[in-house]
């Protein structure tokens, strides 16, 4: 990515120095970024003992923040087969030993919650067939974990996913019910420090503020940036009512134009405006970057990026998208910038210890990233020698493997 800072040098970069997100002390500012796996049961039950070890791995620098893969909030958010769901009892009991791994490793996380932008087809829902293929080979991966499209937005291999639905308040009203009570899950059953908001990629949220529904719903949901951002500012107000606006991190990415608005951009700089003026104590916002991932995605090579909205927020702010070490520790020299990794951090459980180090990084395997339910490109990349010398020179001298003793 382009960066172009015209008086900073990365001499004053604070990529190493803690920070304070809500309410978390944080002893850097590499974030995991959220990553959908599929290493779940067809029903949405996370299998507890494999991603527990995939997040305890990733915590292993302490004062590292998470954010999980994308999580159904309820059973109308989504509909696809090995993706996490967290709206009953079971699937609480299943995800509270991750989080309770990641606290052990004295790190923190945030669950992110998503909803799907319609109603799938029903060939699709809960399909084992049909979604077999679509993880593997060469097809191109979207940024919000799904295989990209292929044919359009919301297409995989040129076959439409979805069916258009009317949204209703009323189906307006259930979605933010159900993401309220999903929040309040993560937080109190699970105990994790928050949860991250998916406006994401022309996903659920996403498509209200990008009018993507056009007049295919409630008329005080579309048209004006005041409408468009309404279904979100109301989730908030729910969520935030819930569990706290220091415990809620909001993901946004403001560069993709699936649904052809063609101002997207103004729409999110309305957004920002009124998350600014409305919720301003939230833990973080997230920006994914410019940059092309897929279809819908513009090509815009902007130097500033995330920092033009930072310009409105002002507050702990998350860059995510193609990051490497340099342009981390370039970004970084901004205060109140956090950078989240996505590829890299799925490739290296220690990537906070190799980047403070400048210890090369494992690549990733891409043709692994969705293979269900398997170890194999999950938690299989391996830890740098100096990583797990570091830590067996602190269990041999019996001492904690606090941050004294891996990062300094
Ligand atoms: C395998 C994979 C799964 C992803 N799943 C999600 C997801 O569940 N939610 C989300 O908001 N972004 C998701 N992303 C996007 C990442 O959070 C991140 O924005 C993207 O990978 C760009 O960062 P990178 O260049 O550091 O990989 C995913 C990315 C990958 C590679």
């Amino acid at each position: 990515m382009t960066i172009n800072f015209e008086k900073s040098s990365i001499q004053d970069s604070r990529l190493f120095d803690p920070i304070k997100v809500g309410n978390m002390e944080l002893q850097h500012r590499i974030v995991h970024a959220p990553a959908t796996r599929l290493r779940c049961h067809e029903d949405g039950m996370v299998m507890t003992e494999l991603v527990r070890e995939y997040y305890s791995q990733r915590s292993s620098v302490p004062g590292t923040l998470l954010i999980t893969e994308s999580i159904f909030s309820g059973p109308k958010s989504g509909g696809f087969t090995n993706i996490p769901c967290l709206y009953n009892e079971k699937h609480a009991e299943a995800w509270r030993p991750i989080v309770k791994a990641i606290h052990e490793n004295k790190c923190f996380v945030f669950m992110q919650f998503w909803n799907l932008p319609g109603e799938l087809k029903p060939e699709y829902l809960l399909d084992q067939e049909n979604l077999e293929n679509i993880s593997q080979g060469e097809c191109p991966m979207d940024p919000t974990g799904l295989p990209a499209a292929l044919g359009g937005a919301f297409s995989i291999c040129g076959k439409e996913l979805y069916m258009d639905k009317y949204m209703s308040k009323y189906d307006i009203d259930e979605h933010i019910s159900e993401y309220t009570e999903a929040a309040k899950r993560a937080v109190f059953q699970c105990g994790a420090d928050g949860i991250e908001v998916h406006q994401v990629n022309g996903f659920l949220l996403d498509k209200f503020v990008l009018n993507g529904f056009g007049e295919n719903c409630d008329p005080n949901y579309r048209g004006t940036y005041e409408n468009r951002v309404r279904f979100c500012l109301e989730l908030l107000e729910s969520v935030v009512k819930a569990i706290g606006q220091e415990r809620v991190g909001y993901r946004i990415s403001p560069y993709s134009d699936i649904w052809k608005s063609k101002d997207h951009m103004e729409a999110h700089m309305y957004m920002v405006q009124q998350l600014r003026v409305k919720f301003k104590n939230l833990a973080y916002l997230h920006v994914i970057e410019p940059r092309a991932y897929w279809t819908g995605h513009q090509q815009i090579l902007q130097e500033e990026g995330s920092l033009k909205y930072q310009k409105l927020w002002n507050k702990p702010l998350l860059s995510a998208g193609g990051h490497d070490r340099d342009s981390a520790l370039q970004l970084a020299t901004q205060d109140n910038v956090l950078v989240a990794f996505g590829r890299y951090f799925l490739a290296n459980p220690d990537l906070p210890f190799r980047l403070k180090f400048n210890i090369p990084l494992n690549r990733w395997n891409r043709a692994k990233f969705y293979t269900k339910k398997s170890p194999e490109g999950y938690i299989d990349y391996p830890y740098c020698e100096e990583f797990l010398n570091k830590t067996s020179e602190a269990k041999n001298q019996k001492v904690s493997c606090g941050k004294e003793r891996i990062f300094n």
